[in-house]
């Protein structure tokens, strides 16, 4: 068990802490489950963005997925290799596109037709080729929450099977773009292997038929989406995962590319709170504690579970409903509801777990709230990995102008 009543008096709460030990292990027997083919694991930076992360996973050998030229230059802060860094996004801005070309990175990942004339203008005025990949929608229900699913027509990601055949024809052609890889994602949290089994098929096929037409494509990227178990959710068998991929592709010669987030990150991370008050009225208990929605937002927008622990609880004490609820003016505030508790006392650490994953990454400052520190455990060492922000970093760029 780790020390956290320790860690919470050295840092005091809201406090993410994120096991590196377990990171390494996850990375480790996903990289293995591909051991039978050429495969780039892309870290997807997203899930959790913290420096002192993509250091780790760099120095692992980890690529990155990155959404932002933000997340671009995250990763190259941290010591990436540029040929393992690709850049997706349905809505990249001009100068994004400028400084991933110039960059030089291993591929930007193109959604739309228009997206693709605009990399090809933007490379011809830069005289330069840039690689690409075209992600590609593959109509598949990934049966997770509708707000993380990106893979069925309904959603904003990626371009239709026919729109792709007609881009990948056109980039071929062109002086400017080079098509290297094909791309899908279709969701998040995914913890059934058939649409993963399926979206390979749809999109190895593709591929099939664009190695007839002399497309040379190297990289076949899965996307992410792997699901962690939150409460008692059964996960996939990387092996089976990696099995149906290799099933689909047959014999074409290709490098995989994963983009794992939240299954290299997510249960290693905890958000520790503490108890400030307890309430009751006629119908509910409330536990109000210091961490709240804008530490960790995934109750409050997808009612997700987090699994909890009350340090130090007495096992035999009864426990009855209540909700677990931040200090912010919302209703919505809440990081458990109508859970099972034992009765709790003002400074009583609670650890919200399987936190490591869009946890401080959709974090924000509302109601002028700081956010939390990142501390990592390394070897059982903590090491603090981002400092409590202050309210003079939080004023720094409003200007005074009456
Ligand atoms: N690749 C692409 C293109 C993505 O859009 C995503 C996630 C990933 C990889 C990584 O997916 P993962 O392996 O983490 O499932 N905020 C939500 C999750 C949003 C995921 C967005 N895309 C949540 O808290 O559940």
């Amino acid at each position: 068990m780790l020390n956290f009543q320790e860690l919470s008096q050295k840092y005091d709460t809201p406090l993410y802490v994120y096991n590196f030990d377990e990171i390494d292990k996850n990375y480790n027997s996903l990289k293995q489950a591909f051991r039978a083919r050429k495969s780039i694991l892309c870290y997807a930076v997203k899930a959790n963005s913290n420096l002192s992360v993509l250091k780790y996973l760099a120095k692992l050998g980890s690529g990155f997925d990155c959404v932002s030229i933000g997340e671009v230059k995250r990763a190259l802060t941290a010591g990436a290799q540029k040929y393992k860094i690709i850049f997706s996004g349905v809505g990249k801005k001009d100068n994004e596109i400028k400084e991933a070309i110039e960059k030089d990175i291993l591929m930007l990942n193109l959604e739309s037709e228009e997206e693709m004339y605009r990399v090809e203008m933007i490379a011809k005025e830069l005289k330069l080729q840039t690689r690409i990949s075209i992600r590609v929608n593959p109509n598949i229900d990934p049966k997770t929450h509708p707000y993380i699913s990106t893979g069925l027509s309904e959603n904003k990601f990626g371009v239709d099977i026919k729109s792709a055949k007609k881009m990948y024809l056109y980039a071929n052609n062109s002086k400017y773009l080079n098509p290297v890889g094909i791309h899908f994602h279709i969701g998040s949290q995914i913890t059934q292997t058939l649409p993963f089994k399926e979206a390979s098929i749809v999109i190895a096929d593709l591929l099939k038929g664009l190695k007839a037409a002399n497309i040379d494509i190297k990289f076949f990227d899965v996307g992410g989406g792997i699901g962690i178990t939150y409460k008692d959710e059964k996960t996939i068998s990387l092996y089976e995962y990696a099995q149906n991929i290799f099933e689909a592709l047959g014999n074409q010669d290709v490098t995989v590319v994963c983009e794992p987030g939240r299954f290299l990150v997510g249960n290693c991370g905890y958000l520790l709170t503490k108890v400030l008050y307890e309430k009751k009225n006629e119908k509910k208990r409330f536990v109000i504690v210091d961490a709240a929605m804008n530490d960790l937002l995934r109750p409050s927008l997808y009612g997700a579970y987090h699994d909890f622990e009350l340090l130090g609880a007495n096992e035999s004490a009864e426990k009855s409903l209540a909700d677990i609820v931040g200090p912010i003016c919302e209703s919505g505030d809440f990081l458990a509801k109508d859970i099972y508790i034992q009765e709790t006392k003002h400074d009583d650490l609670i650890i919200i777990k399987s936190a490591g994953a869009y946890g401080f990454t959709m974090s924000s400052n509302y109601n002028t709230r700081t956010r939390a520190v990142e501390v990592a455990l390394i070897n059982k060492e903590d090491r603090l990995i981002r400092k409590r922000e202050t309210l003079e970093d939080l004023l720094a760029l409003e200007i005074d102008f009456i």
